[in-house]
């Protein structure tokens, strides 16, 4: 499951919510970030995740996918002469090459998180996973992201890059395998950007766009008669609780101002909607993400 989105929307927030939910329910589940973002490190207190996946929580694995790490990974599996491989790794064409080739390090990205969801992993005693779950690059990049392996198909007519692109593309494009979700917030421009990310997706990768989560939704805790009352007692010169009022009042249109967002984004796109609280927390760590847990569910 491919979970997408603008910069800064949660979409590691939902990742990891998405991710508990399905633990608990049983599966053996495996969060991937990408791009080195630290941020699983941050929410679990641990110094590192890395390269490698760590067990978390029960069913629930972490890990970080570096793109030179994955390369190794991809090279040791190809190449089984030893000399061959350390050749390989010496050559400063090869390393130069790997640097400069545009796309490769999504590809190897990709490469290694198709690795992870095979029943049969490649590498040495790897475990199976139910569920394996990507908090992708943000939007621009996710769509760039999800073109990789099709890019590299087409650029390789023949041979082992080519045969292995089209496995990775294939992959991606297969509904019963792979399914993207998109992040989204309740406000003008994130909606504008999320009804353009799912067409994109559609037109220029070829995926349908399964679920949006529609995240930071505040409660409406007044209806029209209260907010009106709030407002006139805001307005009041001294009169008690003003800053209190003031505030009631500016979150009550806040939240309004988020359900007519909400509404176009329900109308724009195809995609079910899925909303998710704001919570109003200092900081967001495991405990505040299970919460969040219980609504990815619905
Ligand atoms: N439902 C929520 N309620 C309150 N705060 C939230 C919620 N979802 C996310 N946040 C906070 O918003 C910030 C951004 O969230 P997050 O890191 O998940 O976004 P992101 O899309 O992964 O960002 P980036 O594009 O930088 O990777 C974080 O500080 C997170 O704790
Ligand atoms: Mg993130």
């Amino acid at each position: 499951m491919i979970v997408t989105g603008k910069g800064g929307v949660g979409k590691s927030t939902v990742s990891l919510a998405l991710a508990l939910a399905a633990a608990r329910q049983g599966k053996r589940t495996v969060l991937c970030e990408v791009a080195a973002q630290e941020r699983l490190s941050h929410v679990f207190h641990r110094a590192e995740v890395g390269f490698h996946e760590v067990e978390m929580a029960e069913n629930l694995w972490v890990i970080s996918i570096d793109p030179d790490e994955s390369m190794r990974e991809y090279v040791l599996l190809q190449l089984k002469v030893k000399a061959m491989r350390d050749l390989l790794f010496r050559s400063r064409i090869f390393t130069y090459l790997a640097a400069a080739t545009p796309g490769l390090k999504e590809l190897v990205t990709i490469g290694k998180i198709w690795e992870l969801a095979l029943d049969d992993r490649k590498v040495k005693q790897g475990r199976s996973y139910d569920l394996v779950i990507v908090d992708a690059p943000a939007t621009g990049h996710g769509v760039g992201f999800l073109q990789t392996p099709r890019t590299f198909a087409n650029v390789a007519r023949v041979g082992p890059i080519r045969q292995q692109a089209e496995i990775l593309d294939r992959f991606i494009h297969d509904p019963k395998r792979t399914g993207v979700a998109v992040v989204a917030l309740p406000e003008e421009m994130p909606v504008n950007e999320t009804v353009k990310l799912e067409r994109d997706l559609g037109s220029e990768v070829g995926v349908e766009v399964e679920r949006i989560y529609c995240n930071g939704l505040y409660p409406e805790r007044f209806d029209d008669d209260e907010a009106e009352r709030l407002a006139e007692l805001a307005a009041e010169r001294g009169g008690p609780g003003r800053a209190a009022c003031r505030a009631a009042v500016s979150e009550s249109r806040r939240a309004r101002a988020q359900r007519e967002q909400l509404a176009r984004l329900e109308e724009l796109t195809e995609a079910p909607v899925t909303t998710l609280p704001f919570l109003f927390e200092p900081e967001l760590g495991v405990e505040q993400i299970a919460a969040l847990a219980a609504g990815v569910d619905r």
